[in-house]
């Protein structure tokens, strides 16, 4: 079996058995335009699964408000029974509206019938890591300070019932993590991070010296894909391509950094595991580190 995610490396989670291959995957493409919603074509989302699997990935990051339900349907069905090594990721702190809005729904009440939503609609009695996902600021992916307690004392509470295994945030600040982490020890942090948006640079290498792992959402760009003639400079230099150089970035930015880039195509979903393959040299690392000043 080929194992190209592996090639990257592996990160044990902090306390955990749990070892992930640096390259996974992010879900959240594989639901209808604009995360609402079924896919267009829901066997080659599917094959995206699959393949990835194939490939080595054992890190899969999704979330029940993806959908909603549908992207965690669609990971039920194309992967269980589920090989043993994978380490699904879910979060949990949001819902949508009837229009396809994102809310805030992190009370008890919520978190709890999120942590259940998961359990049943990817068919697992335990997950094995969530993330509680702050919905602070307005403006959606950027954090806002503000106790975060309840919620993951909440959290907390169903990992002693035996529904979760293992607890992350996301979207938060270093003050919400360290409140967090005095309820129950957080394994991950997963924040918006990328070549072009480096807000956490100082977080990462806290976190890094702590062993938990840092997971940037949108490494490469998100909705608003990455666009700069450095990133496209470099990728020609090299002849890779240009979402090839910035996930090989974030690799080469921190060891505890582990990816989950997202795509619902086959083609994309080959070329960013085999940025698992690259080393970016020197001059190439100093070009880069421009593109964010
Ligand atoms: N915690 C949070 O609040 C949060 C928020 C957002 C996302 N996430 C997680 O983070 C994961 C990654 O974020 P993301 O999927 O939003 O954004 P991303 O990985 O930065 O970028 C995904 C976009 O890039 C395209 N793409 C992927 N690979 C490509 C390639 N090799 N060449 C060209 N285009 C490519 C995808 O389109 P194609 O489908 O056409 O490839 C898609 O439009 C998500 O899947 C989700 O699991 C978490």
């Amino acid at each position: 079996m080929t194992s190209q995610a592996r090639s990257a490396g592996t990160f044990a989670l902090p306390g955990t058995d749990i070892r992930l291959n640096r390259m996974g995957y992010g879900a959240m493409q594989l639901a209808g335009k604009g995360v609402f919603g079924p896919p267009r074509d829901r066997d080659a989302a599917i094959a995206v699964l699959r393949e990835a699997i194939a490939q080595g990935v054992n890190h899969i990051d999704t979330s029940d408000f993806y959908g909603p339900h549908v992207t965690n349907q669609i990971i039920r069905e194309a992967l269980q029974p589920y090989p043993a090594d994978l380490t699904i990721v879910t979060k949990v702190g949001a819902k949508r509206g009837s229009d396809g809005s994102w809310n805030r729904a992190d009370s008890a009440e919520d978190l709890t019938a999120a942590v259940h939503d998961n359990l049943r609609n990817l068919g697992l009695e335990q997950l094995a890591v969530v993330n509680y996902r702050a919905m602070g600021a307005r403006e959606g992916h950027g954090v806002a300070e503000g106790s975060i307690a309840p919620q993951f004392e909440t959290l907390a509470r169903l990992r002693e019932q035996g529904l979760i295994r293992h607890l992350g945030v996301s979207t938060v600040t270093p003050a919400q993590i360290r409140e967090a982490q005095a309820i129950a020890p957080v394994v991950c942090v997963q924040n918006q991070y990328n070549l072009a948006h480096r807000h956490d640079d100082a977080m990462i290498d806290d976190l890094a010296a702590q062993g938990i792992a840092y997971v940037p959402y949108f490494p490469l760009g998100g909705f608003s894909p990455l666009q700069s003639s450095r990133l496209d400079e470099a990728a020609k230099k090299l002849a890779l391509a240009p979402m090839q150089v910035a996930l090989a970035w974030l690799l080469q930015r921190a060891p505890n950094i582990l990816l989950i880039p997202g795509t619902a195509s086959l083609a994309h979903l080959h070329d960013n595991l085999k940025a698992g393959d690259v080393t970016l040299p020197a001059e190439i690392l100093a070009e880069l580190d421009k593109v964010a000043s």
